[in-house]
């Protein structure tokens, strides 16, 4: 594999105390950098000191959003040990989100790489407090400069770090989503399953409003019908209503989530009746008033996240009596289990950082 330089900070900064963390406002000594040029493909793979980049104004992602990224994590277990969670499935999926994009293919192993090999660079960033984690945002950007819509002959992949508390301010408390039947996120066919800027441009305006009515995040319904859910766009949602688990089927609207896939894993493996279909809303306001549902959200950020209050129409659902489930709280403990080495990983997806 290419060899990846490493240039050292001379002016390492101070590490911010475990219990002042939230989500992603400190960042660490160094990033990694590899650029694209057509001809002569992904070159100079580096980690130099975190610095700001300089861009020129016509550079053509900040006009017209050529631009994808992912989110992983690593942890720092109670035997001191860092591990980084699946990170192959996440560079595996910065690259599906570049065929969406038009933006040329990465060495998977290279982006693997990258993770690896920046983490353990900055590896005294990694908090040890139960709840954090150094959360690594890897993101590609279309660089050539050009006004007109095509696809760009440069780009830059770049990953920088930062140490993370929980990113709701809720915690591990439920949250309360609003289904929104004003906006949509994205359409079949569009780059919902993409990750990239765009998604999450489009969830602003909607977010805004749900704010507003004191609801945490939108659960975003289908683009056509308005009727069938898709994702809350900060994390997938899944249920449980009666004894069968339900999660939107992968629709092309919906990013497949790497912790939704972990938990789906799980709950087979658990013996769980699993069906990914299409869940209406309906469905789920029904089971909300006979007493049958139990929700959560999974994604990076947001691990495992209770869902204790749906508003829908003006109308709001408590969830499992506002309070978390205990399949919900069963596999919150089981995934950060494995990600802190505290629990069996028989799916080895928590790799160390330190090789040897
Ligand atoms: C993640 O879960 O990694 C995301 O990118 C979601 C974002 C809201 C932080």
């Amino acid at each position: 594999m290419t060899d990846i330089a490493i240039t050292r900070t001379t002016s390492p900064k101070q590490t911010p105390p475990d219990e002042s963390l939230s989500f992603g406002k400190v960042f660490t000594d160094h990033m990694f950098l590899m650029n694209y040029e057509e001809g002569k493909g992904w070159h100079d793979p580096r980690i130099v000191p975190y610095a700001p980049f300089t861009l020129d104004p016509a550079c053509c992602v900040l006009h017209y959003g050529q631009g994808i990224f992912d989110g992983l994590k690593a942890f720092r277990g109670r035997d001191g040990q860092v591990r980084i969670f699946r990170g192959p499935d996440h560079a595996q999926r910065l690259n599906r989100s570049a065929h969406y994009l038009c933006i040329p293919e990465l060495d998977p192993a290279l982006v693997e790489e990258s993770f690896r090999a920046l983490v353990e660079v900055d590896e005294r960033w990694v908090p040890s407090l139960a709840g954090t984690s150094l959360y690594i945002r890897p993101t590609v950007i279309a660089t050539e400069t050009f006004l007109g819509v095509h696809p760009s002959h440069s780009y830059l992949y770049f990953v920088i770090l930062c140490p993370v508390g929980a990113y709701y301010k809720e915690g591990m408390n439920p949250v309360r989503i609003l289904a929104s039947d004003q906006h949509v996120r994205a359409v079949k066919g569009g780059l919902g399953a993409a990750k990239t800027m765009a998604n999450y441009a489009a969830s602003l305006y909607g977010a805004e409003e749900a704010q507003k009515a004191g609801y945490t995040q939108v659960l975003w319904l289908d683009a056509v019908e308005h009727k069938y859910l898709d994702e809350v766009g900060t994390m997938n949602i899944m249920m449980r209503i009666g004894d069968e688990i339900v999660t939107p089927a992968l629709n092309g609207a919906i990013l497949d989530g790497i912790t939704r896939r972990s938990t789906l894993t799980l709950l087979r493996d658990w013996g769980y009746r699993v069906s990914e279909r299409p869940v209406s809303i309906d469905e789920v306001t029904a089971a909300a008033k006979a007493g049958t549902l139990e929700m959560w959200g999974t994604g990076t950020a947001a691990v495992i996240s209770p869902v204790g209050e749906l508003g829908y129409k003006g109308e709001r659902y408590v969830i499992n009596g506002g309070v978390t489930g205990a399949l919900t709280q069963k596999l919150y403990d089981t995934i950060i289990g494995i990600q802190y080495g505290t629990s069996n990983d028989p799916y080895g997806w928590a790799k160390p950082v330190r090789r040897g």
